[in-house]
């Protein structure tokens, strides 16, 4: 069984001017990047996501503030803090997300392989689990 996800420490390109991430598809991230999109101005007790994507490679980022995630692949779960804006969590298609207790001033970004598409989304968990564990 292969793990389904994965944090990830980028480098950071500073100087005496500040700091730098770079991201590049295809060798930051095992996928193209096809779509970026943020997230921000969250309100507080908001969970968001609460799904997973059939076909959607992603590399989530909080580049400001903090959230957490928690992630499930159908066997392992896990609850992450992303709180440093060179750290992500690499997330392959099928697995389960929610995303929870945002500061006030958090931007999460969120690189994705596919364009969006509203019929890729499983949002049952229970059909999702179903699906990835084969009911067992
Ligand atoms: P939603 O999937 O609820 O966001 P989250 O995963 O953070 O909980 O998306 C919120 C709205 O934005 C929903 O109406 C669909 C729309 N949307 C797009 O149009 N394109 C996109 O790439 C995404 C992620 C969402």
């Amino acid at each position: 069984m292969t793990i389904k996800f994965k944090y990830i420490t980028f480098k950071q390109t500073g100087d005496e001017r500040g700091s730098m991430t770079v991201i590049q598809g295809g060798d930051d991230v095992d996928f193209e990047i096809r779509r970026l999109f943020y997230i921000y101005a969250t309100k507080g007790n908001v969970v968001r996501g609460k799904h997973a994507n059939r076909n959607s490679k992603f590399m989530i980022a909080c580049v400001a503030g903090s959230c957490k995630v928690l992630v499930d692949d159908g066997y392992i779960r896990k609850e992450y803090t992303l709180d440093k804006p060179f750290e992500g969590l690499y997330l392959d298609k099928m697995v389960w997300k929610d995303m929870y207790d945002f500061s006030e001033d958090s931007v999460l970004l969120v690189l994705s392989s596919e364009k969006y598409d509203p019929d890729e989304y499983i949002r049952e968990y229970d059909q999702w689990k179903k699906e990835v564990t084969g009911g067992n």
